[in-house]
C-alpha cells in the first residue's frame, strides 16, 4: 500500500478503533482435551509472504476465559450442536427413506481430512461444504435443502469439520481453483461501505489492535463453524463475512452467493498451515 492509501485507511480505522497500537497475539498454547496439540501459529503460506511472515489462529487473540472454553470438549458449548448433528446423521429424511448412516455405515469419521480441503472445485463449480451437503441430500436422499446458516446445516458442517480437527488447512489455489481464488483475493482488498475499509485494512494492516471491545485477529477461518458467545449459536463463515462487511456500513452479499464462495476460498487459503479447530469458540 502506498503512503497516501495507508493514511486514508488509518483515518477510516480511527473512526472505529478505540485503542490504537496494542499487543499482537498472546503466547498461549492450544492443546485440546490434554492430547490434541493445535498449530495456532505457523509460517505464512507462500502466496501471503508479502503481507505476513507468520499466520495466527484467532484463538490467540481471545481472552483467557474464551480460550478456556475451547481447551476441553466438555466446556465447549459448540459440542451440543455436534451431538445434534450426530442425531441428524441417524435420522431418516426425504423421499428415499434414508438417513446418512444408511449409506455411511462407518459414521462421520470417514470424512476425516475433507474439511481441511474445502472449498474446492467439483465439476467446474467452486463447492463449499454446505453446497456438497445440500446437493447430496437432494440426490442421495430426496430431501429438502437445509438453510445455509440454519442450525441443521451448521451443526452438520461442524460435525464433519470436527473429523479434521488438528489437521492442517490445505485448500488448493491452483489449476481450476485459480480464477475463483483471484476473484476472492480481489474482494479481500476491495474497500467497502461508507468507511471504505477492506478486509485487509482490518485483518492484515491492523491485527493486534483493539476495535471497540474486540482484539482484532487476522480473520482466519480455520475454526468455522464457530460458536459465538454473543449469539449463543454456531456461526457460518458466510454469516461472519456478512457481519464484517456490514460493520463497514456497506450493502453486503448473500450467504451462499458466488461472491462469498470465492471469498471463502481466498480466506481459507490464508489459513493454509493452521490446524483445523472446528468447532472453535469466539466472543
Ligand atoms: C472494521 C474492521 C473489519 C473489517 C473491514 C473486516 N473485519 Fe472481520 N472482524 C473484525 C472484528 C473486530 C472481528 C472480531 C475479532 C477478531 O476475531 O478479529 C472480526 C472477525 C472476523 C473473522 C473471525 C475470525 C475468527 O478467528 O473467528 C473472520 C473470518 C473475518 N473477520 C473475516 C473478514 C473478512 C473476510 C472481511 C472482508 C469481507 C472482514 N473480516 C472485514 C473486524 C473487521
Ligand atoms: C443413498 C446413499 C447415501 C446417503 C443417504 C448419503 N450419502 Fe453421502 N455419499 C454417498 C456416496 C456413494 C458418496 C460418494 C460419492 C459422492 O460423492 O457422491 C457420498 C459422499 C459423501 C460426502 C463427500 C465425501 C468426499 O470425500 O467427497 C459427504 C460429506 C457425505 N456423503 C455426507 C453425507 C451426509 C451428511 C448424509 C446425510 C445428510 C449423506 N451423506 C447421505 C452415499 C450416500
Amino acid at each position: 500500500m502506498n503512503a497516501a492509501k495507508k493514511l486514508a485507511s488509518a483515518i477510516a480505522l480511527a473512526a472505529v478503533v478505540a485503542t490504537p497500537a496494542l499487543a499482537g497475539p498472546d503466547d498461549d498454547n492450544l492443546m485440546i482435551n490434554e492430547e490434541l496439540n493445535m498449530v495456532t501459529e505457523t509460517a505464512a503460506p507462500a502466496h501471503l509472504q508479502d503481507a505476513f511472515d507468520t499466520i495466527y489462529s484467532g484463538w490467540r487473540f481471545r481472552t483467557d476465559e474464551t480460550q478456556a472454553l475451547q481447551i476441553d470438549d466438555f466446556e465447549n458449548p459448540a459440542m451440543i450442536f455436534v451431538d445434534q448433528a450426530l442425531e441428524y446423521f441417524e435420522t431418516v429424511d426425504g423421499t428415499e427413506g434414508k438417513s446418512c448412516s444408511s449409506c455411511h455405515e462407518d459414521g462421520p469419521e470417514q470424512f476425516a481430512g475433507l474439511s481441511a480441503t474445502m472449498p474446492k472445485v467439483i465439476g467446474g463449480k467452486l463447492t463449499t461444504m454446505e453446497d456438497l451437503l445440500n446437493a447430496h441430500r437432494a440426490k442421495a436422499m430426496g430431501a429438502e435443502p437445509w438453510k445455509w446458516s440454519g442450525p441443521e446445516m451448521q451443526a452438520m458442517v461442524a460435525l464433519i469439520g470436527l473429523q479434521s480437527r488438528g489437521m492442517p488447512m490445505n485448500v488448493a489455489i491452483d489449476g481450476e481453483a485459480a480464477p475463483f481464488w483471484e476473484k476472492g483475493k480481489e474482494m479481500y482488498y476491495t474497500r467497502y461501505g461508507q468507511l471504505e475499509l477492506s478486509c485487509a485494512n482490518c485483518h492484515e494492516d491492523s491485527y493486534g489492535m483493539m476495535i471497540r471491545a474486540d482484539h482484532l485477529s487476522q480473520g482466519q477461518i480455520n475454526g468455522f463453524p464457530t460458536y459465538r458467545l454473543k449469539q449463543a449459536k454456531l456461526i457460518s463463515k458466510h454469516n461472519r463475512f456478512r457481519g464484517c462487511i456490514r460493520d463497514t456500513r456497506a450493502h453486503t452479499f448473500a450467504e451462499g452467493s458466488d461472491e462469498f464462495r470465492a471469498l471463502e476460498l481466498y480466506v481459507a487459503s490464508r489459513s493454509n498451515g493452521l490446524s483445523v479447530e472446528t468447532p472453535a469458540v469466539r466472543q
